[in-house]
């Protein structure tokens, strides 16, 4: 058992470059104006969710394609400040790093993203096939490549298939873009965060509608997580009750950049513990809550008081 808690959660997708441009209002079209402050920041949602797991103490490993250079080196650098374990990073030289230009409103909390990747490719199933995943307790993958991300999945059934039940690595999907490819990860992983914006795609209005709605789509005995911005997030699990959590907003809205990734690894740090649902959810909404109060990550360090 002790051995099982000092193995990594490896979260699997994206990395980006964040140009993160703040404001306290909103830029007309075709007007030059200028920012409250700018900073780059190191962005993706799997690279986001390492971020935060790492700053809860949990150790974290991140498995996605780096290009080359200076913005790939600061990336690099930005990681290995996080104590992220990169070993799994993989170089493209030749490709252009994906990069978002963010638009952050503290008078609101919004964020509006521009992102663009053009070259860089997904993990495949055949990297993944080389993972020594002796050294992971929990799986992390952002809904992209979907059917490569199925095989992966499927590797790790087959690795969990000759283990016994505590020495298994769970795995948690998110679906969180509208592509119709995505809907294929529902049946596979242990723990699947919807977004609100997919279950709204599915014509849901609530958190509580779409869980009740999806549910059928997901395994059996697994657990269906949907979070719903201000409204906090609900959960729905094999036992059939909806769980649900408020949101705890900050004194002042910030920055809501990344608040879905932070919920999701405050969820999965609390499930990997052992906590109760319940628990993972509330824990969730309280470190989302106290990140839209800050700009970045960092305010979250100090979450256990
Ligand atoms: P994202 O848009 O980044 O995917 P969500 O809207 O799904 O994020 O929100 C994730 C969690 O972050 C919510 O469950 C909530 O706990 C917290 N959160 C997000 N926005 C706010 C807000 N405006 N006020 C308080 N909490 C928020
Ligand atoms: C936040 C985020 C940003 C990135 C964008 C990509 O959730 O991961 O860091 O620019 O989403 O869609």
């Amino acid at each position: 058992m002790e051995e099982q808690k000092k193995k990594k959660i490896l979260c699997v997708g994206l990395v980006c470059l964040d140009i993160i441009n703040v404001v306290d209002k909103y830029p007309e079209e075709d007007t030059d104006s200028r920012c409250l402050s700018q900073r780059w920041q190191r962005g993706g949602n799997a690279s986001n969710s390492c971020t935060v797991l790492s700053l809860l103490g949990a150790p974290s490993a991140f498995m996605g394609s780096l290009s080359a250079g200076p913005v790939a080196d600061f990336i690099l650098e930005d990681f290995q400040k996080f104590h992220i374990d990169v070993s799994l990073v993989s170089e493209h030289a030749q490709c252009v790093l994906p990069a978002s230009v963010v638009v952050s409103n503290i008078s609101t909390g919004s964020r509006t993203i521009l992102h663009m990747n053009r070259n860089l490719p997904d993990v495949t199933a055949e990297e993944f096939s080389k993972v020594d995943l002796r050294q992971f307790k929990w799986i992390h993958l952002e809904g992209r490549n979907a059917e490569d991300q199925v095989k992966m999945i499927q590797q790790v059934e087959m690795f969990n298939g000759a283990l016994p039940r505590q020495q298994r690595i769970t795995v948690s999907v998110e679906i969180e873009k509208t592509r119709e490819s995505l809907y294929q990860l529902f049946p596979h992983g242990d723990v699947v965060f919807v977004s609100k914006d997919v279950a709204r795609h599915f014509g849901f209005l609530s958190a509580e509608a779409a869980l009740k709605g999806l549910y059928s789509r997901v395994k059996q005995g697994a657990v269906l997580v949907c979070a719903w911005a201000e409204r906090g997030a609900d959960a729905l699990g094999p036992d059939g009750s909806v769980v649900h959590s408020d949101a705890f907003p900050p004194e002042a809205l910030a920055d809501t950049l990344g608040a879905g990734d932070t919920f999701n690894s405050a969820v999965i740090y609390t499930l990997s513990n052992g906590g109760s649902l319940q628990d993972a959810l509330t824990f969730g909404c309280r470190v989302a809550g106290r990140k839209c109060g800050f700009h970045g990550y960092d305010g979250i360090a100090d979450i256990f008081g």
